[in-house]
C-alpha cells in the first residue's frame, strides 16, 4: 500500500507543477479531484504513511498555526530604490569600478507582493518564513504549503540544502473577486494585492488561506552548494526543480539593452496576472556579487528600478459625498476627465476629512491623480504654482447630503457617519440588501437592483416589509417579470428556516458579522434576551469588546428596530436557537482557551472544534500563558509541546477530553452533525 499511496502522491505532484508552474495541465480538473480523494482515503487509512509534504497537505487545516518566530540564516536585505534612469546608470558605473572586469547584469521583474524564505533538505520545503525585520520573520510554513505553484518536494539534481526566496502575490483577477466578496459582506476592502497577500498569508486558519489562491515567483537562490556560477543559471537550475521562475529575465551587457528591458516591461507589465512595480538589475556572477559585497541594508550588486506611478494633472471641479449601507460617507472629487494607465477618469476618492485637509484643497484646483496599485484613482498632490482663480476651499459637509441629519464622527475613526440609519435612503437600502443576501437570509431574486426599484415604488421600506410584498404589486413593476415575482415569494418562505444565529446576522447591526452574531445567538439563545443584554453580559462573552456591545446596546434601544423584529417574529422567523443546538451546547468548558493540535482518531478536527464551542470552550492557535490545555493527537508540533512545556500548560488526550465533555452532548452532536 505504500508504493501505491507514494506513486499517487508522485503522479499528482507532477499534475500540480504541470498546472500552477507550467500553465498546462494534461488531466482534467474532475481526474484530478478523484485522484487527490483517493489518496486522501488511503492516507486516512494508513496514518503510519503521513507524509507532511504530501500534496494532500496543500488543502489546508482549520486549526489556527501561531506564528513561531524563526531567525534567518541570510538575513533578508531588501534593495537600493531609484526612480530615475539617471541613477540607473550611476549603477551601472559604480559597478564598473568596482569590478574592474567584463560584468553581466540579469534584469528581472520586481514583482509587487509580500516576500518569502523557503528552505528546502533532501528535496522537501521544511519551512516558509515572512522577511519579518530582516533578522528574523514568522513561521507561516502550514500556509505557505496551500500554494500550489510552491514545490512541496523536488524533482532533479537540487542541493541536499538551499534556501530560495520569492515573491508571494495575489493575482489581479484573484484580488478583484476577493474585494467583491468583502464588499458585499460590508468588510474592509484591499487596497491593493500586495496588502492581500500580506494579509492571507498572516491568516489563522489556512483552509481559507488556501481559497485565496495566491501565486509564487523565486528569484534569489542561498546556500553552500549551489549548482552553478552565475545568478541566472542558479535560477534556471531552480526552474528544473519545480520553482516558478520568470520568463522576464534576461541577461544585459551594456546599460542599452537595460534601458531597453525597462521600456519594454513598462508598457508590457500592465498585461501580467500580478502585480509588478520595477525592475530589479544584479550583476550575474556570484563572484562578482561577493566583491562587491553589501552595505548595512542591502547589496551593492544590485538596484531596483521603480515604476513611476502613473500619475495625470487635471481640475478638482467639485467634491460630492457618498453615503455608504453603514452610513459612512466618503468624499468623492469630481475632475476633468483625464487619461489614465488606459482609463478616462472622472472621479478619484478623497477618502477622509483628515486626506482633504492634509491636501490643503480648493475647488479649482490642478490636482495630481494617480491609480498605483490601488483599482481606485486618488488624489495625491495639488500643483500649487497653478492656483489662480480657484474657488472655496474644499471643507467636509456637515450634514448628511442624503437625509440632511447631522454627521457624526466615532473617537479614534477618520470617517464621518450619518447616524440617522432608519431613515437615511442608501442606510434603508443598504440594510436590506445585507438582509436578503446570501449569508444572511439568502432570499433569491431579490438583488439590489429590485430592491431598489421596490423602495423608488414605495412598496418596501424596511426590512419586515420584505414579507408583506404581495405578487401583484410585484408584477405590476416595470422590468419585474411574473417568474421573477413568484421566485421572490418562494425565497421569503424558504427563509423562513433560516436559523437563529443568521437572523442575528441579518439584522445589520454595526461590527456585528458572522462570527459574532453566532457568538451572541450562542450566548443569549434567543431574540428577547439578546433584545435586553446588558453592556456588561455582553462583554462577557469571548470576542465581544466594548465597540461591538455599544453597537449591539444602541441597536436595541431603538423603539423601531425592536418594531421590526416584532413584525419579523410574527411573520415566524427563527427567534431563537433550535433545540437541537440548545440541547448540544454545553457550559463544561466555559471560559477555557484551547489549542488542537496533532491528528485525531476519534473525531475529526473540526467536531473536536465544534464540541469546544458548543461547550462554552474557545479554540485559539498558539500556546500562551492563557491556554487552559492543549487537546493533543499524534504528531503534536514540537514547538507547540516545548512551548507548553515552558508554559506548564496540560496537554489533554482524546479520550480525556471526550470524558471532560458531557456524553450526552457528544451524541448530540454525533447525530446531528451539529457544526458550528
Ligand atoms: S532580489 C538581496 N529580485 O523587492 C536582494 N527582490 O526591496 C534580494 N522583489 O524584499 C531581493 N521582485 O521582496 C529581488 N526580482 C526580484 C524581486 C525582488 C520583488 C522584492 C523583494 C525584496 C524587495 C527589495
Amino acid at each position: 500500500m505504500k508504493s501505491k499511496i507514494e506513486t499517487l502522491r508522485h503522479e499528482l505532484e507532477q499534475h500540480n507543477y504541470n498546472y500552477y508552474v507550467k500553465s498546462s495541465p494534461t488531466i482534467s480538473d474532475f481526474e484530478f479531484d478523484a485522484k487527490l480523494r483517493q489518496l486522501q482515503e488511503l492516507e486516512a487509512q494508513f496514518p503510519e504513511f503521513f507524509d507532511p509534504n504530501s500534496p494532500t497537505q496543500r488543502i489546508g487545516s482549520d486549526i489556527a498555526s501561531g506564528f513561531e518566530q524563526v531567525a534567518h540564516v541570510y538575513p533578508m536585505l531588501s534593495l537600493g530604490n531609484t526612480y530615475s534612469g539617471g541613477e540607473v546608470h550611476e549603477f551601472y558605473e559604480r559597478v564598473r569600478k568596482g569590478l574592474n572586469d567584463d560584468f553581466e547584469l540579469v534584469c528581472e521583474l520586481k514583482y509587487d507582493g509580500t516576500s518569502i524564505s523557503l528552505t528546502y533538505e533532501n528535496g522537501l520545503l521544511v519551512r516558509a518564513v515572512t522577511r519579518g525585520d530582516g533578522e528574523k520573520g514568522d513561521d507561516v510554513t502550514a500556509n505557505v504549503k496551500t500554494i500550489h505553484s510552491i514545490p512541496l518536494r523536488l524533482h532533479g539534481n537540487f542541493p541536499v540544502g538551499f534556501e530560495i526566496r520569492g515573491e508571494i502575490l495575489m493575482p489581479w483577477a484573484v484580488f478583484e473577486a476577493l474585494n467583491r466578496e468583502r464588499e458585499s459582506q460590508e468588510e474592509q476592502l484591499f487596497a491593493n494585492p500586495r496588502n492581500a497577500a500580506a494579509g492571507t498569508l498572516k491568516l489563522q486558519n489556512s483552509a481559507v488561506m488556501a481559497s485565496r489562491k495566491l501565486d509564487a515567483y523565486f528569484y534569489y537562490l542561498l546556500g553552500e552548494n549551489l549548482p552553478a556560477s552565475s545568478h541566472f543559471d542558479n535560477l534556471q537550475a531552480a526552474h528544473s526543480w519545480g520553482f516558478k521562475i520568470s520568463d522576464a529575465m534576461k541577461v544585459c551587457k551594456t546599460i542599452d539593452e537595460v534601458s531597453e528591458f525597462i521600456r519594454y516591461w513598462d508598457v508590457e507589465r500592465k498585461n501580467l496576472p500580478v502585480a509588478t512595480d520595477g525592475i530589479v538589475i544584479k550583476v550575474n556572477s556570484l563572484l562578482q556579487q561577493r566583491a562587491l559585497g553589501f552595505t548595512a541594508k542591502s547589496p551593492r550588486w544590485a538596484i531596483a528600478y521603480k515604476f513611476q506611478a502613473e500619475k495625470a494633472l487635471t481640475r478638482l471641479n467639485s467634491v460630492s459625498y457618498q453615503v455608504g449601507r453603514t452610513g459612512a460617507v466618503t468624499p468623492v472629487a469630481n475632475l476633468d476627465p483625464v487619461q489614465l494607465s488606459g482609463t478616462t477618469v472622472k472621479r478619484a476618492t478623497l477618502h477622509n476629512a483628515n486626506i482633504i485637509e492634509s491636501l490643503d484643497l480648493y475647488v479649482g484646483d490642478m490636482v495630481f491623480v494617480e491609480k498605483g496599485g490601488e483599482i481606485i484613482p486618488k488624489i495625491t498632490a495639488v500643483d500649487k504654482d497653478a492656483r489662480f482663480l480657484i474657488g472655496d476651499k474644499v471643507k467636509f459637509i456637515e450634514k448628511c447630503p442624503e437625509c440632511g441629519a447631522t454627521l457624526v464622527r466615532f473617537e479614534g475613526e477618520a470617517a464621518h457617519y450619518c447616524p440617522n440609519e432608519n431613515a437615511c435612503p442608501p442606510q434603508i437600502k443598504g440594510k436590506m440588501e445585507h438582509f436578503v443576501s446570501r449569508k444572511a437570509m439568502n432570499i433569491d431574486g431579490l438583488g439590489s437592483e429590485t430592491i431598489n426599484l421596490l423602495y423608488q415604488n414605495d412598496l418596501l421600506h424596511n426590512i419586515a416589509e420584505i414579507f408583506t410584498l404581495k405578487i401583484p404589486d410585484l408584477i405590476r413593476l416595470e422590468r419585474l417579470g411574473t417568474k421573477s415575482a413568484y421566485n421572490i415569494q418562494a425565497g421569503c418562505e424558504k427563509s423562513k428556516e433560516i436559523p437563529f444565529e443568521r437572523i442575528v446576522y441579518a439584522l445589520g447591526i454595526r461590527f456585528v458579522g458572522e462570527t459574532i452574531a453566532k457568538k451572541l445567538a450562542f450566548s443569549f439563545k434567543n431574540m428577547e434576551a439578546l433584545e435586553q443584554a446588558t453592556f456588561n453580559e455582553l462583554i462577557a462573552v469571548d470576542d465581544i469588546g466594548e465597540r461591538i456591545a455599544q453597537s449591539v446596546i444602541q441597536y436595541f434601544a431603538d423603539s423601531m428596530n425592536i418594531e421590526t423584529i416584532n413584525r419579523l417574529k410574527l411573520f415566524g422567523l427563527q427567534m431563537r436557537l433550535s433545540d437541537e443546538k440548545l440541547q448540544a451546547h454545553g457550559t463544561s468548558l466555559d471560559g477555557l482557551s484551547i489549542v488542537i493540535s496533532g491528528t485525531f482518531s476519534l473525531h475529526s478536527r473540526d467536531e473536536y472544534k465544534s464540541m469546544i464551542e458548543m461547550n462554552g470552550g474557545k479554540n485559539v492557535g498558539s500556546v500562551s500563558s492563557k491556554t487552559s490545555f492543549i487537546l493533543a493527537g499524534e504528531n503534536t508540533g514540537p514547538e507547540k509541546l516545548k512551548k507548553a512545556e515552558k508554559l506548564g500548560v496540560k496537554l489533554v488526550d482524546e479520550k480525556t477530553f471526550l470524558s471532560m465533555i458531557n456524553n450526552e452532548i457528544q451524541t448530540n452532536i454525533n447525530q446531528t452533525g451539529l457544526l458550528f
